[in-house]
């Protein structure tokens, strides 16, 4: 049963901005990953100019699988701060679906990649390539949600995942 906190902590408001820094180097730098996986398709080695990129690539994602496994552990040992007592109770819910969602994709992403990568499984790279628009959408409202927050509802939701609880 996690503890009643009331912010985020140090680790918890790290964790959330190195991913997000991970997730938009995969977004920016993927052209090595498909040059790659396209020569692999039709059979030929992975091209030098793209060795690099696609490294970093499955690195990068291995680190996103690793620190999202973590960020769960952490949400469920140590909590998150409840919604703003006056928040709507469908906006608490949309909130906590999109956090949802975000999480499995963060796990399928990684997961969906490494089975077309190293078993070689043309569907798998499909799944990889509609989960990354599915976390791009996630984002999205994610983003729109933070922003609405802060400037509509003027609540501490975004401040409190830029400043920490000290605990
Ligand atoms: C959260 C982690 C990840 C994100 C956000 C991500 C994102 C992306 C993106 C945006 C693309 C380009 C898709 C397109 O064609 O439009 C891509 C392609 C690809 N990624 Fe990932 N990726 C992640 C993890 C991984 C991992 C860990 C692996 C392998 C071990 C991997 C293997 C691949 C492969 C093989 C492709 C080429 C697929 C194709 O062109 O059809 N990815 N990825
Ligand atoms: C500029 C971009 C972003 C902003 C302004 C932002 C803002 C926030 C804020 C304010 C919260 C706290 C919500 C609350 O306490 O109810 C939060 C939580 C969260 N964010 Fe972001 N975020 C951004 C990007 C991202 C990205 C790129 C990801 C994932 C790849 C992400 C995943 C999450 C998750 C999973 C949570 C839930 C944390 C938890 O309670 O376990 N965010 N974000």
């Amino acid at each position: 049963m996690a503890a009643k906190v009331t912010g985020y902590s140090r680790a918890q408001v790290a964790l959330h901005w190195i991913v997000l820094v991970l997730v938009a180097f995969q977004f920016l730098a993927h052209d090595g990953i498909e040059k790659a996986w396209r020569g692999f398709r039709s059979g030929q080695p992975t091209p030098t100019d793209a060795a690099v990129l696609t490294n970093m690539h499955i690195g990068a994602g291995t680190l996103v699988l690793m620190l999202a496994l973590l960020r769960i552990y952490l949400r469920l040992t140590r909590g998150a701060p409840p919604p703003p007592a006056d928040e709507p109770r469908l906006l608490q819910l949309a909130a906590e679906a999109v956090h949802l969602l975000i999480y499995a994709l963060l796990i399928a992403l990684p997961l969906s990649g490494a089975v077309a990568w190293f078993a070689g499984v043309a569907a798998s790279a499909k799944v990889h390539e509609w989960l990354t628009n599915a976390l791009l959408g996630a984002i999205a409202v994610h983003i729109g949600g933070a922003l609405f927050q802060h400037f509509v509802r003027r609540s501490d939701v975004l401040m409190r995942m830029l400043s920490p609880q000290r605990d």
